[in-house]
């Protein structure tokens, strides 16, 4: 039996966090060999939703669940952690944009990745989903000096499927053969959807539809998938962002598929001209429990220009935020 894993998970009574305990505690997330301990965050208005939540987690008798802790305290939430799921946060509602909750959500980050620096395992592997996620996750590196920076990334896994959905759905292939699709930059609306090196079985999707439902249709719908759930639902996603999150950290710990790329929001190396140390999606290969930017990938002069803009916001959005860090 291997030890078990310490998962710290913040917004544990919320939406996502109501699909996303139940598949990390069934090995969904870190392989069905591999025993966890949820270590669960709320505020303390929130922690009778979340005893109930650590009930049914219970009533689940998951075999690989070998402890609950569900606090309101940070300090206990992120002891020894070897994982941390930050999505406690506000989500937005109809006609925002995700910066608008910069100044709400900011502080959070800033707050507990001071206390994920103090209490933590130095080597933690981060995923910030809560929104803005890409600048949130900027603000907790900032205030965690002593983590290990490559781990604190943020999620894009949603975008990335997403996109693939969209490319079965047109060219009615089937979606576990799309590979290599990529998310450029910000989980905002200028995030960048590449379809250029995606291939389905070998073959190049991009050939198999036309450039105008590429750049202004393919393109949009991906950006804009998450206000088409909240106009929809009145709530954003949630299942689909929990699916999202166990794909992130599966396949960061446990490796990506060969001959295949997945997008993770990582910090900038200065790949592809991108200012270094911002949270920006890049496609990567996961191997032995880390990942690498994949390098030289080729992008057209539209896809280069659209990269910089999702660039520029992601600077604007840390430099409204420079009191957090
Ligand atoms: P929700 O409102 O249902 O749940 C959020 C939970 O966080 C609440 O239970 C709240 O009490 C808790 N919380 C608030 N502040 C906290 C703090 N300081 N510490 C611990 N817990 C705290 O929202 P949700 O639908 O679960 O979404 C959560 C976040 O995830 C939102 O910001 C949303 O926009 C974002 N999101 C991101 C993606 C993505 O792809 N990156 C996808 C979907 C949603
Ligand atoms: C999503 O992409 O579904 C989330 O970021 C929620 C949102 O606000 O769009």
């Amino acid at each position: 039996m291997k030890t078990p894993m310490r998962v710290a998970i913040t917004g544990a009574a919320g939406q996502i966090c109501y699909s996303l305990l139940f598949r990390i505690a069934s090995g969904d997330m870190l392989g069905k060999d591999q025993p966890v301990i949820l270590q669960l965050l709320e505020i303390t208005p929130a922690m009778k939703v979340l005893e109930a939540v650590a009930m049914e987690l219970n009533d689940c008798a998951f075999p690989l669940l070998k402890d609950i802790i569900t606090t309101d305290d940070p300090q206990v939430a992120f002891k020894d952690a070897n994982v941390a799921l930050m999505v406690g946060a506000k989500p937005r509602g109809p006609g925002m944009e995700r910066a608008d909750l910069l100044t709400d959500n900011g502080r959070i980050f800033s707050v507990l990745g001071k206390t994920i620096n103090d209490v933590a395992d130095k080597n933690i592997r981060i995923c910030v989903v809560g929104n803005p996620a890409n600048t949130n996750a900027y603000i907790l590196g900032k205030n965690a000096p002593d983590l290990n920076q490559r781990n604190i990334t943020a999620l894009t896994r949603l975008d990335h499927n997403r996109a693939i959905f969209q490319i079965a759905d047109k060219t009615g292939k089937d979606m576990a053969d799309v590979k290599k699709m990529t998310i450029w930059g910000n989980h905002s609306t200028t995030q960048v959807p590449d379809i250029a090196h995606a291939n389905i079985n070998g073959d190049s999707a991009a050939a198999m539809v036309d450039a105008e439902w590429a750049n202004n249709e393919f393109m949009p719908t991906v950006a804009k998938r998450g206000a088409a759930v909240i106009a929809a639902r009145g709530s954003s996603s949630a299942a689909s962002a929990a699916n999202g999150i166990i794909d992130h950290v599966h396949d960061w710990v446990l490796g990506t598929n060969e001959g295949d790329w997945v997008s993770m929001a990582v910090p900038s190396d200065g790949s592809y001209g991108i200012e270094e140390g911002l949270i920006y999606s890049f496609p990567v290969v996961c191997k032995d429990g880390d990942y690498e930017i994949v390098q030289g990938v080729e992008c057209s002069d539209f896809i280069k220009g659209k990269m910089k803009e999702s660039e520029a916001e992601l600077q604007d959005e840390r430099n409204t935020c420079s009191d957090l860090f």
